[in-house]
């Protein structure tokens, strides 16, 4: 049965509501007034193996990189979330021929490319679109992209990866929010990045791959899909060293070719489900890179889990009390920002006080707001928050404000006894692969369900 659920949180059955209201049904098929939430019933530990995805930020790296292959590319273990499609539809748009071969491995032909510029809708759609600046230069010596969208998490410049194509001779503009970058040739540089930037560290290998001579990129970020991308790139024929420490040197090539390439596990998704498996549970999290995980599992295994590391997989369980912790967050392999919303969590019901403080973000402590409805005490200033642990959580209805803080509140709903739903689950879905199915699978009751506006409710 397709459930709609409505503001008076009964599920009714479509094909009985369809008879019953025939015009708020149709513009309900066509997606006009559907809006999506989860529905979770917590306080029930999970149990049970689950699978990871692909790299969520190498995947939005690696397909633009496609474009420099200027071949046929076969890009398995993909994952099926919203900013990869973004980023598939992106190269569709640019002319490139895109064929799924199955849900996760896609073929795609980037050698006739018809265009420079990327849609104004698509590329506010996600953050990463920025990386088909970097590419587009890269082969074509020009690039149109918008200011890029994705989570609000303070400012969020390119200045570091303005500062690179600058280096390699490139110009760029920013009128009525696009960017366009130019370079008649673009020639290798000495970069010293004034901050250690994932993004300015990708575009910066994107942009100078082909460039003439030796290009050299200092105090870059070491993230495991940085070193992902430069491992793509080299399948391709470049000749890209270093990657994955400070300093990455790129002796420009001719020109790529294709490959077929996998992409790593998502180390992000992963420490999400170990989070989820630390608030009471025995988890085997399969398909992922320990070592990736380090930074995480360490503050975990201090908060009181229990972490076995496999060749490939890990097993997160607790059965005593989640104990208090100091957090910091850094570029890798620190600490990631990106878990620390789903900490924050965790921490939440600690016994004792928690300090967590965020140092790559200006803005990234917004779901404290919404924990705080499920009875957390936590007191943010400025870029530290402190943690009272509380006995536990009660259930609310919750926001998902971004992507990590969204996957945060399904941990926080998943350890409340009672029912919590969660709206704007579209920032979920940007970065995780069927959390609804690999949530049940471990036994958590979780439901996405459809919900008419409250406007039209009259209607029903
Ligand atoms: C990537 C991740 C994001 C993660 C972040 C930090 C993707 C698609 N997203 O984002 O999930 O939270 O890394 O691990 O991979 N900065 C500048 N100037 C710049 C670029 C960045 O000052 O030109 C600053 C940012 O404001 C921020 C810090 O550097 O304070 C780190 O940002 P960066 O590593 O670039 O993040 P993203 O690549 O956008």
């Amino acid at each position: 049965m397709l459930a709609l659920y409505t503001g008076r949180a009964q599920a009714v059955d479509m094909n009985a509501f369809r008879n019953l209201n025939r015009p708020v049904a149709q513009a309900f098929d066509k997606e006009i007034i559907k809006v999506e939430k989860f529905v979770i019933t917590g306080g029930k530990p999970l149990h049970g193996e689950v699978t990871i995805s692909g790299a969520k930020n190498a995947a939005v790296g690696i397909l633009p990189a496609t474009i420099l292959a200027a071949d046929v590319c076969v890009i398995e273990n993909l994952p099926d979330i919203s900013d990869v499609a973004v980023s598939l539809k992106i190269l569709s748009t640019l002319g490139a021929q895109v064929k799924m071969l199955n849900r996760n491995t896609y073929e795609i032909d980037t050698t006739h490319l018809t265009g420079t510029n990327v849609p104004d809708d698509l590329s506010r759609q996600m953050r990463a679109s920025y990386y088909f600046l970097g590419a587009l230069l890269s082969r074509f010596g020009r690039a149109q992209v918008a200011m890029p969208g994705g989570c609000n998490l303070g400012p969020r410049p390119i200045d570091q990866h303005l500062k690179v194509f600058s280096a390699l001779g490139a110009e760029d503009s920013v009128d009525y929010g696009m960017i366009t970058v130019r370079a008649k040739e673009l020639n290798g540089a000495h970069i010293f990045f004034d901050k250690v930037s994932v993004g300015a560290t990708m575009n910066g290998m994107l942009s100078a791959v082909m460039a003439k001579g030796q290009t050299i990129l200092e105090n870059c970020a070491k993230e495991p899909h940085v070193v992902d991308l430069a491992n793509f790139l080299n399948m391709c024929g470049a000749d890209v060293r270093g990657a994955g420490t400070d300093v990455i040197k790129v002796r420009g090539v001719e020109k790529l070719h294709g490959c077929t390439y996998s992409i790593i596990p998502d180390q992000i998704e992963a420490g999400s489900y170990m989070v989820a498996a630390a608030t009471g549970g025995d988890v085997l999290i399969k398909n992922v890179t320990p070592k990736h995980l380090e930074p995480i599992t360490a503050k975990l295994r201090r908060a009181g889990a229990e972490v076995e590391e496999f060749d490939d997989a890990v097993r997160v369980r607790r059965t005593g009390d989640i104990l208090p912790l100091k957090i910091n967050t850094m570029p890798h392999p620190g600490f990631p920002t990106d878990m620390q919303p789903l900490m924050g969590v965790l921490l939440s019901v600690a016994k004792g006080t928690s300090t967590v403080t965020e140092s790559v973000w200006d803005n990234r402590f917004r779901y404290v707001d919404e924990l705080r409805k499920m009875g957390a005490s936590v007191q943010v200033d400025g870029q530290v928050a402190v943690f009272e642990g509380v006995e536990k959580l009660s259930p609310a209805p919750l926001r998902a404000l971004d992507l990590r803080a969204g996957a945060a509140m399904v941990v926080a709903a998943l350890m409340a006894d009672g029912t919590s739903e969660i709206e704007e689950i579209g920032h979920i879905e940007r970065g995780y692969e069927n959390i609804v199915e690999k949530l049940r699978g471990l036994g958590a009751d979780i439901s996405k369900v459809d919900r008419v506006p409250a406007a039209l409710e009259q209607a029903l």
